[in-house]
């Protein structure tokens, strides 16, 4: 099983620009709590324990405010700040220290998963012992989105960065499994023209050793890119819709950690002790 796992929490948030200006996109809130919150439960749920989250240059203290280490949650947080946007595969670059000798998932910040079964698949994904795995959602508007054609065995057979014409419905998410060699492929990859580092190169590094494969997160599951205004409203009214028609919360990693049993009621009082009296907090109440 994979133990470590990244959460690629820069970036420059152009296209939220003014909302970005001060505060990093993943600080913002997506209804009743920051947006790092949904990443870092996907996580939580594939039952990864060690986790790297990276930042930007110069936020590491407002990321510290709110989440300061794992102790309350019974995880391990570690923090490296990124100087400048890189690419996405720059997160096993500056992880490689972390990654040690293992093998490691890794979510964009920003990605919001929500829906029935994805823990068991989450922990299905998390069992790749070789290649990479990603997980593919259909989509209405392709040519926006990296790209995946699959066989009948899940294997990618094409794989393209907003296609002009049309390959697949099926969209990478945010959401990754690699094996250790990520960190020797990303390391030699070159930027691209827009003077990133891809990840769909990455990618297609493994697919050329036919090292890649998919899964599904299934038309029961919902996919959301926060990045864009419109999406990121989206994502809010969904969690809104959920949460107040079922009572449960999305993404509450109190819950998640003392549903996997790595804290006690202790830790919940600490973080109820941590918010101050606020609806999260009569959420955790409850929940012991
Ligand atoms: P993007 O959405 O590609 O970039 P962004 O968040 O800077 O937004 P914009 O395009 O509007 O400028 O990044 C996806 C996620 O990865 C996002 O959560 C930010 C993060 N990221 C980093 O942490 N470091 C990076 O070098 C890049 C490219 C992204």
């Amino acid at each position: 099983m994979i133990k470590k796992g990244i959460i690629l929490a820069g970036g420059m948030g152009t296209r939220m620009s003014p909302l970005t200006k001060a505060v990093n996109k993943q600080l913002l809130p997506i209804y009743d709590k920051p947006l790092i919150f949904y990443p870092l439960s996907i996580l939580m749920l594939a039952k990864i324990k060690d986790i790297l989250i990276i930042v930007n240059k110069g936020q590491l203290d407002q990321y510290k405010k709110l989440i300061p280490n794992g102790n309350k949650l019974g995880i391990k947080i570690t923090y490296i700040e990124q100087d400048k946007p890189r690419g996405l595969p720059d997160a096993f670059v500056l992880g490689e220290k972390f990654i040690g000798k293992n093998n490691v998932a890794m979510i964009l910040g920003d990605n919001f998963f929500y829906g029935q079964n994805l823990t068991a698949k989450l922990l299905d994904c998390a069992k790749i012992k070789s290649g990479a795995k990603v997980l593919l959602h259909s989509v209405q508007t392709p040519e926006l989105f990296g790209v995946a054609k699959v066989n009948k065995n899940n294997k990618i057979v094409q794989l393209k960065e907003k296609p002009k014409k049309f390959i697949s419905n099926n969209a990478i998410t945010g959401l990754y499994f690699f094996d250790n060699k990520v960190v020797q492929y990303s390391k030699k990859l070159k930027p691209s023209k827009r003077g990133e580092v891809e990840i769909i190169d990455l990618l297609l590094k493994y697919k050329k050793n036919n090292k890649l494969s998919a899964d599904f997160i299934g038309r029961g599951g919902a996919w959301l890119d926060t990045g864009s205004i419109n999406d990121y409203y989206k994502t809010i009214a969904f969690v809104q819709a959920v949460e107040n028609r079922q009572g449960f919360k999305i993404a509450c990693i109190e819950e998640i950690a003392l549903n996997n049993k790595w804290i006690g009621k202790k830790e919940i009082n600490k973080s109820i002790k941590f918010y101050g009296i606020c609806n999260y907090s009569k959420y955790l109440e409850n929940l012991i």
